[in-house]
Order: structure tokens, then C-alpha cells, then sequence
């Protein structure tokens, strides 16, 4: 079974999430939590005990889907779910025609096997949507994905994939493991952070935006393609659809929407998580914002304390490790 920290994610807050749920427990006063780039959803996983009203938000659509079937409080049927893995899990490809996913990613996001049973899995959760609640359909479908990605043929993200090897078969349908949380307890949304922003009355707000110009729908345009099932048609080696959630945070006006959502926040303590890439060579990992910008921001809205730790992460290679910290803000709303 697959828990939400078990896939590979850009930026994913797993390996600090309980240093930063401690700086939160310490350090703000509340009880309600939201955590508007959420990602994984890892942050939001760590204040489940902690908080009565958790908002979690993230505008690609796999990350949607992920959060209700971990997080959402609605009743489902067990034997069910269980029922449709075992079939998923005895799948045999001899009697499997070619699919949408096998046709454009087999033998290269994914093995050919493995893409044809992909695709089939999809198309029976798409067709069975129906008779499942909406619960259950997130479910499947975000199981499909953890499944998926564990047997990707990437290094953790979709904007290529890896050449010049047979692709082992490797996929095996396996089921997330959903938690228990109170009726109400939870909100999910799909929106652009500073739409949502302007309409959310909270005591904590988490921000974790992107900082550099790689678009997280580009990075993971493939789950995104699976999750939406709209089949478009995909351009390039990398085979991605037409752009789409293309964020304001890759690009150079995100120091303007940054002020722009900090300035917005009706809340009582404001949690904003940086890490110094900026001294990146690689002109992809470059951040778009420096520390000036975000502590010029911030401290408009009240006295900024700052927290940091050293951590290994994501890159291609290209950046010193040396020097890299991870930071957090704490804002205490004046
Ligand atoms: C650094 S990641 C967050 C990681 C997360 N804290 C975790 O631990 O997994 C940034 C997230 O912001 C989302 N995002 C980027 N721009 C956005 C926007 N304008 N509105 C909503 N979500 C956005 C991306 O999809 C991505 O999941």
C-alpha cells in the first residue's frame, strides 16, 4: 500500500516535514491550517492530528485527485476497492489491445507492457465511474498514478524520460492508503493560489510556490494526461499536451505575485518555506525570487522570524551542494 509520501516529487517537503510541522507547533497558535502550494500533500499530512480545519490547494489536477483519496472523509466500500485491485493485479497483456498510453508512451515513459496495462486500467476506471462514488473513483485513479510512477522510465519527473536502455516491465497496481480524517475536517481545491488566496480566512497559511522557471504541469504532464483522460494530442520527445496551469511563479513577475498573495492573506501567522537555489549554475534552477524579496514581502505583514537547515535535493547535477540551506519564515500577523 502506498502512503501519500511514496512517489517522487519535485520539491516535496517529506524529508523536512516534521522539522517544519515542529516550527509550526512552536511557534504559531491555531486551528486552522491551510496549505496553498501543496503539492504531495505531505505538510498538510503532518497537521492532521493537530488541526480541525486543514484547506489544501494545488491547481494540476493529479494532485487533486491524490488529496481526495487520502484525505477526504467520505465513506467507501472496502470490498470494492479491494475487488477491483485484484483484478488490476491478475491483468494479462496477451488480451489487451493497444491503448492511448501504449501508443504514445510505451517504450518510453514506461515499458510497452507496462503502458498497455496502464492504459487499460484507465479506461476501466473511466467507464466504471458511475457505479463508483466519487471517493472510490479517486481511489482507483490515485492508486493508478502511484502505481505508474513507481515504474516510470524518468528520474522522478516527466520532462523526459530515460534513452538508450530496455525499459524492464515493472508495474504492479497497487492501492493507496487512505486516512482517516473528520467529516469537514478537510477542503480540497484546484485553484490558482492567488484566486484562492483572496477568499480564505485562516488562522496558518503554508506557502511552498515553486521558486525557479521549471512548471510543475510540464514536470508532470504524464500523470496530468492520465488523470484528465482527455487524450490531446502531444508534441515533442517529451510528449507533452498543450500547456496548461502554466504558474506565475516560474516566470519574472513572481516576486509581484508573491507580494501580491502576502499582501492578500486574511490569517494570523504566515509559514513561507525557501531554499537558497539561486546560486545555481544552471539557469533553469535559478530562482525567480531572492531572499530580499521574500523578506521585504513578509516583513509588511509583521515581524519575520527565520529558521533554516541544510538539505540535499532535487537537481540534475549542476548545483553545489555546499551552501544549500532550506528556510522557513514565520510571520506573526500584525
Ligand atoms: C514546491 S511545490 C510544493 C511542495 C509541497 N510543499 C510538498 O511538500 O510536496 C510547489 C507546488 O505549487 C504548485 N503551484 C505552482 N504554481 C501554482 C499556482 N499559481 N497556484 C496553485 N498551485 C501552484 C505546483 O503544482 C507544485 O505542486
Amino acid at each position: 500500500m502506498f502512503d501519500i509520501w511514496n512517489r517522487r516529487y519535485t520539491g516535496s517537503k517529506y524529508k523536512l516535514s516534521s522539522w517544519i510541522s515542529e516550527l509550526i507547533a512552536e511557534n504559531c497558535n491555531g486551528s486552522s491550517f491551510c496549505d496553498i502550494f501543496a503539492g504531495t500533500g505531505i505538510v498538510s499530512y503532518t497537521m492532521l492530528d493537530k488541526m480541525k480545519k486543514i484547506y489544501i490547494n494545488d491547481f494540476l489536477y493529479s494532485n487533486e485527485v491524490i488529496y481526495k483519496a487520502f484525505f477526504d472523509a467520505a465513506p467507501y466500500d472496502k470490498k470494492l476497492i479491494s475487488e477491483y485491485c485484484s483484478r488490476f493485479q491478475s491483468l494479462s497483456t496477451d488480451n489487451i489491445d493497444e491503448n492511448y498510453i501504449s501508443i504514445n508512451f510505451g517504450g518510453k515513459f514506461f515499458s510497452h507492457t507496462d503502458a498497455k496495462l496502464i492504459g487499460y486500467i484507465r479506461e476501466v476506471i473511466e467507464s466504471d465511474k458511475d457505479k463508483l462514488s466519487e471517493k472510490e473513483f479517486a481511489i482507483l485513479l490515485a492508486s493508478l498514478l502511484y502505481s505508474a510512477d513507481k515504474s516510470a522510465n524518468t528520474v522522478g519527473h516527466y520532462d523526459a524520460y530515460i534513452k538508450g536502455h530496455d525499459i524492464p516491465d515493472t508495474f504492479r497496481f497497487d492501492l493507496i492508503n487512505p486516512y482517516k480524517t473528520k467529516k469537514s475536517q478537510i477542503a480540497i481545491s484546484r485553484e490558482d493560489s492567488n484566486e484562492f488566496a483572496r477568499k480564505l480566512k485562516c488562522d496558518i497559511v503554508y506557502i511552498d510556490p515553486p521558486y525557479n522557471s521549471r512548471q510543475y504541469s510540464r514536470f508532470y504532464h504524464v500523470l496530468e494526461n492520465i488523470t484528465c483522460w482527455r487524450k490531446p494530442e502531444l508534441h515533442g520527445v517529451a510528449l507533452k499536451p498543450d500547456p496548461e496551469n502554466m504558474s506565475d511563479y516560474c516566470r519574472n513577475k513572481a516576486k509581484i505575485v508573491f507580494k501580491e498573495l502576502i499582501d492578500s492573506l486574511d490569517c494570523k501567522y504566515i509559514v513561507v518555506s525557501y531554499n537558497n537555489t539561486y546560486e545555481s549554475k544552471s539557469s533553469s534552477s535559478k530562482n525567480k525570487m531572492t531572499l530580499e524579496d521574500i523578506e521585504a514581502a513578509l516583513s509588511a505583514r509583521g515581524e519575520v522570524q527565520r529558521f533554516e537547515t541544510s538539505h540535499i535535493f532535487f537537481n540534475a547535477g549542476k548545483t553545489d551542494f555546499n551552501d544549500h540551506k532550506e528556510l522557513i519564515f514565520i510571520v506573526k500577523v500584525k
